[in-house]
């Protein structure tokens, strides 16, 4: 397999690391996630990772509860800083070397969030695990994958899903619901499709970075995504 892409940041959610139930961190699907991210820093591309939350705490569901919103974030924040220490275990055991950015200072946990750093890290061929997402409330992980893969340069965004690509409808409710193969990010923009959401798609869109939303239960998809094989939608400035 020969990699399409050089340098690619890899988002995955919270809740994928939780297993079956969505809750907590299953340490065979966290092992799973790890060697995946191994094969792809295997084939010498610059790899980083952006981790959610949402399988210790989400903060839009403290802010429907009647929470504050932004300190519901805050705790969502938080949650991914255990995720990416978690990740960062389980990688290291495995050989890969990895530094955990932060974009909230916990300056004895893990580095804080340096552009200029983060670079040189990955051209050190480490895998950099970006945390805590912007460090601001209001906006999702998601959001913190486009904006850290456009300051690094990243030249795709793959975002690893419980489904195999963007469908027209939700595909757990619809029969007759289609996938994409590949999508503009206008038109899932203007059709509202859920899988990222609009703040994510359009920082992508400015800044012509192409995503990749693929089904990450299955194996190697990462790395087949990092070579351009056709595991899911692709989403791009044109078609
Ligand atoms: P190079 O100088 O490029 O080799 O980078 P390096 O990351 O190997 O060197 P550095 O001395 O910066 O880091 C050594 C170790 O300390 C690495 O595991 C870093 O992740 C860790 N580290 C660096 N800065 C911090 C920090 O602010 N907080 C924490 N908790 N760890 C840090």
């Amino acid at each position: 397999m020969e990699a399409q892409y050089q340098s690619v940041l890899i988002k995955v959610s919270g809740e994928m690391l939780g297993g079956d139930g969505g809750n907590g961190v299953d340490p065979t699907v966290l092992s799973r996630f790890a060697d995946e991210i191994v094969a792809v820093r295997d084939l010498g591309v610059r790899t980083a990772v952006v981790i959610g939350g949402g399988n210790i705490f989400r903060g839009m569901k403290g802010a429907a509860v009647g929470m504050d919103r932004a300190s519901a974030d805050y705790m969502g924040m938080l949650a991914t800083v255990i995720n990416g220490i978690a990740l960062q275990d389980a990688l290291e055991r495995k050989g890969c070397h990895t530094r955990l950015m932060s974009a909230i200072a916990m300056a004895e946990i893990c580095e804080p969030y340096i552009r200029r750093r983060a670079i040189r890290h990955q051209e050190k061929g480490r895998v950099i695990i970006f945390a805590a997402g912007t460090g601001n409330p209001y906006f999702t992980t998601d959001t913190a994958a486009s904006l850290r893969a456009a300051e690094i340069g990243a030249q795709v965004i793959l975002k690893a899903t419980k489904v195999d690509g963007m469908y027209d409808k939700d595909p757990n409710k619809y029969d007759d619901a289609v996938r994409f193969e590949r999508i503009t990010h206008l038109d899932a923009l203007s059709r509202g499709l859920k899988v990222m959401d609009a703040t994510a798609i359009s920082l992508c869109m400015d800044n012509e970075l192409p995503i990749v939303v693929f089904d990450l239960n299955v194996h190697r998809n990462i790395a087949r995504a990092v070579c351009g094989e056709p595991v899911g939608t692709l989403v791009t400035p044109s078609i």
